[in-house]
């Protein structure tokens, strides 16, 4: 019979999970603080440990420790309903077998038990290589972006390509960067391509280069994107925007990973990781013959697929806290959000995403009545964003008064009063001309 040790504080939890793994045959000893886990763990080794990472003083990441120092082959799972990707890395970084966001399914548990079982049966593996890590900056403990985390810290240390799937305002760009920080290439630098917003005559050049004179008003060299990241990361967002033969080039590129600026008469090599982007459904592209299956398949070698955030609600309260304390402390306010406020936001369907979250917190923290973010202001911060388009000849009075409270709090820089304002920048312009201040 295989033994299993669980580690957890919440009786209920270590109850069920005792009753659960017997029922299923196997032999459970259980305990409730890290220091009983540890002494066990030293007299005597385990082949499978199920524990939770925050318990007293010391954490999961101890058991782990205790753990593997007894038993170097053990598969130790750990389990948290407060995972972030620091935890999610240090957990890989240090051999963990796998982590689960609480709560779970027992029927998952088992399914991650059984995988830990049969791989205590085969040898063990080389740990990979991750060096000290920076803190980061994203937020999100859901199982979504746990399953995000687990592919994140295996991927950015290899030189794989990645291709990162994800509606508008998911933090696909975020993403890229984290591998690319993460990743051997740190030091060097991370170059983002917009491949949606350059003109197709432009990308070319843009991404391989050009020598003074190659075209109309080429009046210097320009080093392209690919040569500009040599032994760094190219970022290539808004991939399925590009045309049918600019993705034939890049196939190429992919292959040699050579670039040859137009109107020079030999290639060169170069050294970068290609991460790419796109808020398109690049396997439909692909079976619509719209995006050439080869590239989809040079790129596709590491797939993330970023959730929408209305796939997540349980992130919303840790975001829209996060992006709460930043807009206070930028704009030096004193903002709170009410249950009632949070409640809201988490109902809303959020079409833009983690960014249109945080714009709008922004702009809440700066209107609010008396630093209360409540139900009636996230109710009405939605309902203006969602009729942000709707021309109106008059600006209401209030507008205006929001319009420049948000300006004054931005310091007057309009790009950044339009986005919390969740207008474009013209729109921004239209009303301040009515206004009557520009
Ligand atoms: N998990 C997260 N934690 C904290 N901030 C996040 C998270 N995800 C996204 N953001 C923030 O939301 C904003 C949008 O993220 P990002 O630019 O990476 O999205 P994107 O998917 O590239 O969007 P687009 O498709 O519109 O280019 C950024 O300001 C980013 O910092
Ligand atoms: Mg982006």
């Amino acid at each position: 019979m295989q033994r299993i040790l669980v580690v957890e504080d919440d009786q209920g939890v270590r109850e069920t999970l005792i009753t659960f793994l017997e029922m299923e045959g196997y032999a459970v000893d259980a305990v409730g603080t890290t220091s009983e886990a540890i002494r066990r763990l030293t007299d005597d080794g385990y082949p499978i440990v199920i524990s939770d990472v925050y318990l007293d003083e010391r954490t999961g990441l101890d058991v782990l420790n205790a753990a593997k120092s007894g038993n170097p082959g053990c598969s130790v799972i750990l389990m948290s309903g407060r995972g972030t990707i620091e935890t999610v890395m240090e957990a890989t970084k240090r051999g963990a077998f796998d982590y689960v966001a609480k709560p779970f399914e027992l029927d998952h548990m088992l399914e991650v038990v059984k995988r830990a079982e049969a791989a205590a049966a085969e040898p063990e593996d080389e740990d990979s290589d991750i060096n000290d890590l920076p803190r980061s900056e994203m937020i999100g403990s859901s199982a979504a972006m746990i399953e995000v985390y687990k592919v994140i810290s295996r991927a950015a240390p290899t030189d794989s390509t990645v291709l990162i799937e994800g509606e508008t305002g998911t933090g696909k760009e975020m993403v890229a960067r984290m591998i690319h920080n993460l990743s051997g290439r740190a030091q060097a630098p991370f170059v983002p391509v917009d491949c949606g917003s350059i003109a197709a005559s432009l990308l070319e050049s843009e991404l391989f280069g050009a020598l003074r004179g190659s075209y109309t008003g080429a009046d210097r060299d320009r080093m392209g994107a690919l040569e500009a990241a040599n032994s760094g990361t190219v970022f290539l967002d808004e991939i399925g925007d590009i045309d049918p033969g600019f993705q034939l080039r890049l196939l190429r590129f992919l292959q040699e990973k050579e670039v040859k600026p137009l109107g020079a008469a030999r290639p060169r090599k170069v050294d970068v990781r290609v991460i790419a982007a796109s808020n398109r459904d690049l396997a439909r592209m692909t079976e619509e013959k719209k995006f050439r299956e080869d590239l989809y398949f040079r790129l596709n070698v590491v797939p993330i697929k970023l959730p929408p955030l209305r796939d997540r609600r349980s992130d919303i309260p840790l975001l829209a806290h996060f992006f709460l304390r930043r807009a206070n402390e930028r704009y030096h306010l004193e903002a709170r959000l009410t249950e009632s406020g949070l409640r809201a936001l988490q109902e809303y369907a959020w079409p833009g995403n983690v960014r249109q979250l945080q714009h709008m917190i922004e702009r809440l923290a700066i209107l609010a009545p008396q630093n209360r973010i409540d139900e009636e202001a996230v109710l009405d911060a939605i309902a203006s964003m969602s009729s942000k388009d709707i021309p109106s000849d008059t600006l209401a009075g209030t507008e205006a008064d929001q319009i420049r409270k948000v300006l004054a709090a931005a310091g007057g820089n309009k790009s950044r009063a339009a986005k919390i304002l969740g207008i474009e920048r013209k729109t921004l312009y239209r009303k301040l001309e009515k206004m009557g201040s520009l």
